[in-house]
């Protein structure tokens, strides 16, 4: 197995450098396939989330790798994140519960809000923006570590002023946060706060989710034309270099930025090749260069607006670069 490293949160729990990530990946076939192919690789962090609609394939995996003794419980950690339309404090005992359900777990080992902003679903099934109480749900998930179904919470796509309204009336700090950061959008203001605040940092997109533009022209986003990670010139010469893929060397700058990743790939090969990044060093010379692509928030590739244009109207839309 491939020397896998950790990061230490703050409650002093450990997170593992990288895990799979399993937006996108719904069929059954394909995910199980993927999640015993990262198993096997050595995989122990899963991400997941009640909005991806794959905890139940998850589960029934973990269940059999747990059962057959092939894996302890205690050397796997599964994220999970409230759903926006379980963002409300009334909602989040409930959505714990259906979650572990789903997983066959008896613990979830982080749980993050998804996203600031809480929906309702109209008559149509569509998303409505609706008010928030990120407080007050953030005390129902302290009550749940308490209960034991949970073991660490963060968040995921808040903007700095966002966590430090949290931050500052939490009885347990977070612990992680989980945002798009690659080397066009590599957010350098959050990962000073978030070091200065002992907040782990798990990068999401970290390969700049290649195909993306595909998926946006099929869903009638023509204007989100984004650039190629992977194809990048820099990133490119630097793989050369290094006699590794342009896909290891984004991992690695992730890495080298003191950050964990979470890179989805159901490609047994692609899976290794993204394990496959603790054995290598990228000189200071070769992350100046990798710095020096950033792009701005009009790089960013993942934007809420995708599950409601109306939701850039919502007060708590995230992306914005706050506190001086
Ligand atoms: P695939 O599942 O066919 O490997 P992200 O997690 O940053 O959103 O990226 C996910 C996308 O990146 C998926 O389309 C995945 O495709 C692709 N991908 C994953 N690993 C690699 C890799 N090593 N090289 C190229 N593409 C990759």
């Amino acid at each position: 197995m491939f020397n896998v490293q950790f990061k230490i949160m703050n409650n002093g729990k450990k997170i593992p450098s990288i895990g799979i990530g399993t937006f996108t990946v719904t069929k059954e076939t394909e995910l199980t396939t993927a999640l015993n192919e990262a198993l096997k690789i050595g995989y122990r962090h899963i991400d997941t989330a009640t909005f991806y609609q794959n905890e139940h394939i998850i589960g029934n995996v973990l269940n059999k790798w747990l059962t057959s003794g092939q894996v302890k419980r205690e050397d796997l950690f599964v994220t999970t994140k409230l759903h926006i339309i379980d963002s409300f404090p009334e909602k989040v005992e409930e959505a714990v519960k259906a979650s572990l359900e789903k997983l066959q777990l008896e613990y979830i080992d982080l749980l993050l809000i998804h996203c600031p902003v809480s929906c309702y679903v109209d008559e149509n099934g569509g998303f409505v923006p609706a008010p928030t109480d990120h407080i007050g749900v953030w005390k129902k998930m302290e009550d749940e570590v308490d209960a034991g179904r949970v073991k660490s919470i963060g968040l995921s796509n808040f903007n700095m002023n966002q966590i430090e309204k949290i931050r500052a009336s939490a009885r347990i700090p977070p612990a992680n946060i989980q945002v798009e950061i690659h080397p066009y959008h590599q957010q350098k203001k959050l990962r000073e706060y978030c070091k200065k605040h002992d907040i782990v940092i798990v990068a999401y997109s970290s390969l700049g989710a290649p195909g993306v533009n595909h998926f946006y022209r099929a869903v009638g986003w023509h204007d989100h034309e984004l650039p190629g990670v992977l194809t990048n010139p820099e990133i490119v010469r630097i793989a050369k270099k290094h006699k590794r893929s342009p896909a290891q060397i984004a991992l690695r700058f992730a890495l080298q930025l003191d950050l964990a990743v979470i890179p989805k790939s159901t490609n047994a090969e692609r899976l290794k090749e993204n394990f496959h990044i603790f054995d290598f060093d990228l000189s200071d010379e070769d992350m100046k260069d990798i710095e020096g692509l950033e792009q701005g928030i009009q790089t960013k590739i993942i934007d809420l607006k995708f599950l409601s244009p109306i939701i850039t109207q919502h007060p708590e839309y995230p992306y914005k670069e706050l506190i001086e």
